[in-house]
């Protein structure tokens, strides 16, 4: 069974262990999530000027949109004012900011029947985790404009518990990025990077798909199977993601249980506390860091 909380008030441990066994927990916007959307809204009517960015789409060709977004991307990603909203986000919700390290949030961009590919891939049903992500990874997920069911994400809760065949044994993050980011913004029409995927047909009901108002947040655990919707809304769905991780997990070994992961390396190496966005420590990161047999 699959529980879904709405506006829980639980305790950010008790939180974590829920999410850790599978469930989900939804909030309404907060302050510090309604103004983290508000901004990106804000860059992204910018770089897409004079179109409004939900429907810029049928209106440039496909370079053109790329190279607006291989520019807006980077500019939100990196902005030191996102990160001082994520503490906002996390002290909204009551994880503690001293314990709480954080990814950078990604602007994320689903077009609507257009472009399937390096900057604006369309992830196929996948656990982060078989990406170097650690079984304590929480994602947290909020929409920037409003979302129907045509452009969001949904979740295959029966594999929580059971395995898929998949192709993450070849995956290793280090040597994934010394060779795939880099080329992600030269991928315009066709994804020819090897990215985990299932190797067995993924039965997708029951599916769970979460509908917010922009700023809403959804938060799931990073083992959890969840695939992007294919988007026919005719509108570009924008989102923000980030993945956390408490320090105390990490440390204890807390976290989803494996059912089928079988890549190598981590991803905590990019992880920020929120307080001073110091990193992990490095002989904690050295830990899960394995390499390929
Ligand atoms: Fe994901």
């Amino acid at each position: 069974m699959t529980v879904v909380y709405f506006d829980s008030p639980m305790s950010d441990d008790e939180r974590r262990a829920r999410l850790f066994a599978g469930d989900l927990f939804v909030y309404s916007p907060t302050a510090h999530s309604q103004e983290l959307c508000a901004f990106a809204r804000e860059l992204a009517v910018e770089a897409f000027a004079p179109y409004p960015p939900p429907t810029a789409q049928h209106h440039m060709d496909h370079q053109s949109y790329v190279d607006v977004l291989a520019r807006l991307k980077p500019a939100f990603i990196n902005h030191p004012r996102c990160k001082e909203l994520l503490r906002g986000i996390f002290e909204d919700l009551g994880a503690d900011p001293e314990q709480t390290y954080f990814d950078v949030p990604r602007l994320r961009t689903m077009t609507s029947d257009y472009l399937n590919a390096g900057l604006t891939l369309q992830f196929q049903p996948h656990r982060d985790t078989w990406f170097s992500a650690p079984f304590a990874q929480l994602n947290w997920w909020m929409p920037v404009y409003s979302v129907v069911e045509s452009n969001v994400m949904g979740f295959h809760p029966r594999y929580f518990a059971e395995g898929l065949r998949n192709s993450s044994g070849d995956y290793n993050y280090a040597r994934w990025l010394a060779t795939g980011r880099a080329t992600a913004a030269q991928n315009v029409e066709m994804e020819t990077r090897e990215q985990p995927e299932a190797q067995e047909e993924v039965q997708r009901e029951p599916e769970i798909r979460v509908i917010t108002p922009p700023g809403g947040i959804l938060l799931f655990c990073g083992a959890q199977l969840h695939t992007t919707v294919p988007n026919t809304s005719g509108r570009t769905r924008f989102s923000i993601d980030f993945r956390t991780v408490n320090r105390r997990d990490v440390e204890q070994g807390h976290g989803a249980r494996n059912v089928d992961s079988h890549c190598t390396g981590t991803t905590l190496g990019d992880f920020l506390r929120s307080t001073d966005l110091e990193q992990l420590p490095p002989e904690l990161i050295a830990a899960y860091d394995t390499v390929p047999a």
